[in-house]
């Protein structure tokens, strides 16, 4: 038998024999460490003549391929034992940790349910940012200058002549300078005003707009569709109710109340929305910001609305203060769970 085989059968023996992590550690270093002695038949190759390096070169191969194959495989079974072992001390007939399950914010919850229904009656959600222009918040919305919501008293301007819009109407605008028509979109939002803070009032609230433009777009076709959102919002015995009112965005305009036995205000009617149909300065606007005459007033009308959301939930679940929609209490988050 070569040396190096003897060699390899002892550095096998020795590893099949190893006690544990540690001995095994101390085997591979013996034999194929650095200055090992199976490595030394490597550096001994040079000064062996021709016929033979061959011969050595293949012993010395198989010699460190069988040896590294049993540490490995030795290595494996200690690293199986001790998970095992780490195992058995674990009962696994012991109660797991529970997970604290979370739920979704009552307003979350208000406008999933009021998203599906304007989904199903084919609107498309659009979107705007929380930070506006006055252009897209005021001037597109045919609000001239001297208009009281402009105000510093009403609107948080921002250093840069920036603002954070004071309704979710600036959608409406950023919607039509982006796409043709037809349009049939809604988009849920958050608002801001500079109010008093109190029990009805936040500085932060929720709309969902509404924008429908198409040929021949009347008021019945907004009162159809309100109507049809309250009705499955709040049963079939909800009233509706278009009271005129004034926006500078719509012509003619209309505050929405309704009146139902599903809110906790019962026989009150509660204002719950503006609307309007298009206002023909705010297609021309469009237009002017699109240089083209793509919303041309001849022949486009629509619809929008404002559906104040804080409100409407507020009423619906019973909820007497606006101020506990973040206020992040979880004693009045867990009651909508
Ligand atoms: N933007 C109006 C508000 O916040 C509501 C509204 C929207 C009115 C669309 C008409 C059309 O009060």
């Amino acid at each position: 038998m070569h040396p190096l085989e003897q060699l390899r059968d002892e550095a096998l023996r020795e590893i099949a024999g190893a006690p544990d992590e540690k001995a095994l550690e101390a085997a591979r270093v013996k034999y194929l460490g650095k200055s090992g002695s199976i490595s030394a038949w490597g550096e001994q190759m040079k000064s062996l003549g021709k016929e033979e390096r061959p011969i050595v070169g293949q012993l010395l191969n198989e010699a460190r391929n069988g040896v590294t194959a049993a540490l490995e495989e030795r290595a494996a079974k200690f690293r199986a034992q001790s998970e095992s072992e780490a195992l058995a001390n674990i009962d696994i007939s012991l109660p797991g940790t529970p997970h604290e399950i979370g739920s979704l914010h009552p307003l979350t919850q208000m406008l999933d349910r009021a998203i599906g229904i304007f989904r199903r009656m084919g609107f498309a959600l659009a979107d705007g940012p929380d930070i506006e222009t006055e252009w897209h918040c005021f001037d597109a919305l045919n609000t001239p200058p001297d208009h009281p919501a402009r105000n510093e008293q009403d609107t948080f301007y921002l250093p840069d002549g920036r603002l954070l819009r004071t309704h979710t109407s600036t959608v409406q605008i950023r919607t039509m300078e982006s796409a043709p028509p037809p349009i049939r979109v809604i988009a849920p939002g958050a608002a801001y005003r500079r109010d008093e803070v109190d029990a009805t009032h936040s500085a932060q609230f929720h709309q969902i707009e509404g924008l429908y433009v198409d040929e021949n777009v009347s008021v019945a076709d907004l009162k159809g569709a309100l109507e049809f959102f309250f009705h499955e919002l709040l049963g079939p015995d909800t009233a509706v109710r278009f009271r005129p009112h004034y926006f500078p965005f719509t012509e003619p305009s209309f505050e929405i109340d309704v009146k139902s036995r599903a809110l906790k205000s019962g026989e009150q009617w509660i204002e719950i929305a503006g609307s309007g149909m298009v206002h023909p300065a705010v297609f021309e606007e469009v237009n002017q910001a699109r240089g083209d005459d793509t919303y041309d007033p001849e022949k486009w009308t629509g619809y929008a609305f404002g559906l104040g959301m804080d409100r409407l939930a507020m009423i619906l679940f019973g909820i007497p203060d606006i101020r506990f929609f973040a206020q992040n209490d979880l004693r009045f988050l867990r009651q909508f769970a």
